[in-house]
């Protein structure tokens, strides 16, 4: 790896955890867009999308399943490779699904912010999966409830959250709201970058929040 690349690579994942508001997230992503898969998925060996993937075959998860915050579509190519199954994905940037789309793998793309409602009636995903979306500077706990409006009776969703924005941001206390209304949640912890990482940030992790309606 390049020194030149290396440096970009920590710009960018520093760029990315210090946004703040949704617009900045569609600036962001726009000039991201067609360097993520080499410039920060290959180069930090992530393995995030993986993870996920991992875990929703293994409960058993059932399409269709929705992809949030599906960036260029990494976590939908995993799944992909354990199952075919209808796929759909949503993402803030239109710059993000662009490349998505381009791997064939989702029957549809939907552009939306997470966190203002999405363009999606109630129960209408047997699957949700997510990787890398919640986390600094993109989304918070609020966006489970939404999550949760739009996961059908019976279903399954798996979604990745930073530990350390987990923590920061009180998911703790949203969760407790969400077992009220019946649902059952649980977490595991599990590595964000696999063990070709070179980066100060190679030991992150994550929590994969597994919710069943
Ligand atoms: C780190 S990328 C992860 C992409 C992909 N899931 C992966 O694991 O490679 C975060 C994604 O979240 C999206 N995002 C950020 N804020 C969002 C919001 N408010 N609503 C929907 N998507 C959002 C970004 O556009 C970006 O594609």
């Amino acid at each position: 790896m390049s020194e030149q690349n290396e440096s970009n690579k920590h710009i960018n994942l520093q760029k990315a955890y210090n946004l703040s508001s949704p617009e900045d997230n569609v600036d962001f992503y726009r000039g991201w867009a067609e360097d993520y898969d080499i410039d920060f998925a290959g180069v930090m060996d992530y393995i995030l999308p993986y993870q996920v993937a991992t875990q929703f075959i293994k409960l058993n998860g059932k399409g269709p399943v929705l992809d949030v915050g599906a960036g260029t579509g990494l976590l939908g190519i995993e799944i992909s490779k354990f199952n075919r199954i209808e796929m759909h994905a949503t993402d803030i940037s239109e710059e993000m699904l662009s490349v998505a789309e381009k791997k064939g793998i989702y029957s549809k793309s939907i552009v939306g912010d997470l966190t203002k409602g999405l363009p999606i009636l109630d129960n209408t995903y047997n699957g949700i999966v997510s990787s890398g979306t919640f986390t600094h500077g993109h989304v918070g706990p609020e966006a489970l409830f939404e999550i949760t409006r739009i996961l059908s009776k019976g279903g399954l969703a798996v979604l990745s959250v930073n530990s350390v924005h987990w923590h920061s941001l009180g998911f703790d206390n949203v969760l407790e709201m969400l077992k009220e209304t019946g649902l059952v949640a649980n977490v595991t912890e599990v590595r964000i970058y696999g063990d070709k990482c070179e980066s100060d940030t190679k030991d992150d992790t994550a929590y994969l929040l597994t919710l069943s309606a």
